[in-house]
C-alpha cells in the first residue's frame, strides 16, 4: 500500500535555497515538495497565498520567500520590510489555516559576531537593516507558531548562473581581471563559513522528516576567510598560475559597505550533531564539488580538464 506523501510548500522556489530544496527532494520520496517562484506565489498576497491552503493541510512550509540582499534592503527599507516580515506574517497565517508545520531559514547575519563561535541561545544584535527584518520576521513565526523550526544558516554558495554571494560574483571579476592583464587580486580576510545549498537543502529536508523543532543552525564543517575561498577558486579553476590572491585586512571591505556585517561570524551547530542530524561537509570539498558543473568550464582554463 502506498504511504501518502507529506506536502512541502517552499517559498521563494526559485532563490538559490528555494531551487536546491526542489532538486534533494528527489531523495525523499515521502515528501512531497512544491517550490513556486514569486512569479506564481507572492508572500506579500495573503490571497495568493490562502490559496495553498487545501493543499498544504497537515504539511509543511518552508519559508525561504524573502529579499537577501543587504544593501538592497538598506536602499528600499519599506519594500524589504514588506517582503520580509509582511510575507512572512501571510505564511505564518497560512501554516496556521492549514495547520501546516513551519520552517523558517535564517540567515547568521542576525549576529554581530561579537563571540564565536556562536551558539543557538545568542541573543541576535543584527548590524544591516536586513538582519533585523529576518529578525523581526523570525518573531512573528515564534510568536504565532511556537513549534516552528528555526534553521539559522551560515552564507550560502551554489546555483551556478543565479549565485548571488560571494563565489557566484567573484568568478566573473576575477576573470575580467585577468583579462585585464593583472596578476595580483585583492580579497578581505573577513571570516564566514561557505555552505553550499545543495547540503542545506538535504539536511533541512532531513531535519523537516525527523520533525525537528525550535532552533537550529547549520553551517559547513569549519570556517573560511574570503582571500582562502578565493585562492580555492583560483585553484580550482586552474588559474593558479596566472592570478595571486594577495589578502587585505576585512575593514579595507566593510567601509565601502552600505549594510554592515560582521568581520567574523562562525556558527555553532551542536545542536544539530547531538541530535546526530549534521550532515554538513567542509568548505573546501564541497566547493571543488560545485565548481566541477560543467557550467563551470567557460572559467576553467583547459589544462584542468
Ligand atoms: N543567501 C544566504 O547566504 C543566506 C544565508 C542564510 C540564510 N538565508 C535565508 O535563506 C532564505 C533563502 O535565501 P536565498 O539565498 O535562497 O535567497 P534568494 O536566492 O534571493 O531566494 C529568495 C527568493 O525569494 C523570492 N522572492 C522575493 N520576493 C518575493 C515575494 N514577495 N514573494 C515570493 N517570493 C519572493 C526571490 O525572487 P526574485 O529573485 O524574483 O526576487 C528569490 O527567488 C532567505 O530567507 C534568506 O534570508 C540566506
Amino acid at each position: 500500500m502506498m504511504t501518502e506523501r507529506i506536502p512541502v510548500l517552499v517559498t521563494g522556489g526559485k532563490g538559490m535555497l528555494g531551487s536546491a530544496l526542489a532538486l534533494e527532494a528527489a531523495r525523499f520520496p515521502r515528501l512531497d515538495v512544491r517550490a513556486p517562484g514569486r512569479e506564481e506565489l507572492d508572500v506579500r498576497d495573503a490571497g495568493a497565498l490562502a490559496g495553498w491552503a487545501d493543499w498544504v493541510r497537515g504539511g509543511w512550509i518552508v519559508h525561504c520567500a524573502a529579499r537577501v540582499d543587504v544593501e538592497g534592503c538598506a536602499r528600499e527599507p519599506e519594500e524589504a520590510r514588506r517582503t520580509i516580515v509582511e510575507g512572512t506574517t501571510n505564511a505564518v497565517a497560512l501554516a496556521r489555516q492549514a495547520g501546516a508545520r513551519f520552517l523558517y531559514p535564517q540567515s547568521f547575519l542576525v549576529y554581530d559576531g561579537r563571540t564565536n563561535p556562536i551558539a543557538e541561545d545568542e541573543t541576535p544584535r543584527p548590524l544591516s537593516l536586513y538582519g533585523e527584518l529576518k529578525y523581526e520576521a523570525e518573531k512573528v513565526v515564534t510568536a504565532a507558531l511556537p513549534e516552528a523550526t528555526i534553521v539559522r544558516m551560515a552564507g550560502f554558495f551554489g546555483g551556478e548562473a543565479s549565485d548571488k554571494n560571494f563565489v557566484g560574483r567573484i568568478i566573473p571579476v576575477m576573470q575580467a581581471a585577468m583579462a585585464r592583464g593583472e596578476t595580483r587580486f585583492e580579497v578581505g580576510t573577513r571570516i564566514w563559513q561557505p555552505t553550499w545549498t545543495r547540503d542545506l537543502a538535504y539536511n533541512t529536508l532531513l531535519l523537516l522528516s525527523r520533525g525537528g523543532s525550535g532552533h537550529y543552525q547549520m553551517a559547513c564543517q569549519d570556517a573560511a576567510t574570503f582571500a582562502d575561498i578565493a585562492h580555492e577558486i583560483v585553484a580550482a579553476l586552474g588559474w593558479s598560475e596566472r592570478l595571486e590572491i594577495v589578502p587585505v585586512d576585512a575593514s579595507a571591505v566593510s567601509g565601502s559597505e552600505l549594510g554592515r556585517r560582521p568581520d567574523k561570524a562562525v556558527l555553532s551547530c551542536a545542536r544539530l550533531k547531538a541530535e546526530h542530524l549534521d550532515l554538513q561537509r567542509g568548505w573546501r570539498p564541497t566547493l571543488h564539488a560545485y565548481l566541477d558543473h560543467p557550467f563551470f568550464d567557460q572559467y576553467r582554463l583547459e589544462s584542468t580538464r
